[in-house]
């Protein structure tokens, strides 16, 4: 299994509709996928997809602080026969006090995902939009493994502020790779939710972000009324609009990631 952290820590910038797309995509083409909801706010369990929450016996916010020590695969809900969802749980808003306080954080959510290793081909993390200890231990989850894939697929929005939030990561990244002394790839950004009809101001900003060179953008997903409607259905939008434009989109992300 690949583990992808799909990250940014700026709010809203489409880290779950792309999350929940690529998903969709990639089991389109035939891998098994594993999402997993590591946001407190829950927004791919109960909004993209319509999942309902982890029961409160077992949830991924327990497994990782080992308050609970069951079957990981107990955790995971089926939400297509070749999707499996770890979803949220209200618990998990105490999650990353919890990990502050236990030892080993970083490497608790790969640890955890483990058991599941040849369950799945690939497992995309939608993280929270925070720097704090859950997007450590993501980050952890998807630093680079001998014969595996994986890495950072970074949603980022087509305006100025993004470039100095971008940097930030990249720092978090980097002093988590140097403390650690592990390597983290970065696969690239994914432009979001620009509108095309503001031409100007966002192609200027995507050049910004190819000009960058490293880290290189992987695909681009504009503001679409399909992907809107595909979330509001809790279906990924290949599934929802599969002839839209916007399912050939996050088709052509799901090629450019794997
Ligand atoms: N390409 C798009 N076209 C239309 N709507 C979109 C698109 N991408 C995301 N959205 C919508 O914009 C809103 C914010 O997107 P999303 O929740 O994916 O961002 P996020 O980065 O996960 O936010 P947060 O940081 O709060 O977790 C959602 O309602 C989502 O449905
Ligand atoms: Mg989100």
């Amino acid at each position: 299994m690949d583990i992808y952290a799909v990250i940014n820590q700026k709010g809203g910038v489409g880290k779950t509709a792309d999350t929940a797309g690529l998903g969709g995509a990639l089991a389109e083409k035939g891998e098994r996928v594993l999402l997993v909801d590591l946001d407190p706010q829950g927004h791919l369990t109960a909004e993209a997809l319509k999942m309902p929450e982890s029961p409160d016996e077992a949830t991924l916010k327990m497994a990782m602080l080992g308050e609970w020590t069951g079957d990981v695969r107990d955790l995971v809900a089926e939400y297509r026969p070749n999707i499996g969802v770890i979803p949220t749980n209200l618990d998990s808003f105490l999650l990353d006090r919890g990990l502050y306080m236990s030892s080993g954080r970083e490497h608790r959510l790969a640890r955890l995902l483990e058991p599941l290793e040849d369950d799945y081909d690939v497992c995309l993390i939608d993280c929270p939009p925070s720097l704090g200890a859950s997007t450590d231990a993501a980050l952890m989850a998807a630093r680079r493994r001998e014969g595996h894939r994986g890495g950072l697929i970074i949603p980022v929005e087509a305006e100025d502020s993004s470039i100095r939030a971008l940097r930030l990561l990249l720092r978090q990244v980097g002093s988590l790779q140097h403390v650690m002394g592990t390597e983290i790839d970065i696969l690239g950004l994914v432009p979001t939710r620009f509108d095309l009809r503001d031409g100007r101001v966002v192609t200027s900003t995507l050049d910004a972000f190819r000009d960058l060179g490293t880290p290189p953008v992987i695909g681009e997903i504009p503001k679409r009324k399909d992907i809107r409607e595909a979330w509001r259905s809790g279906v990924p939008v290949t599934e929802y609009a599969p002839e839209s434009e916007a399912a050939t989109w996050f088709r052509d992300l799901a090629k450019a990631v794997r």
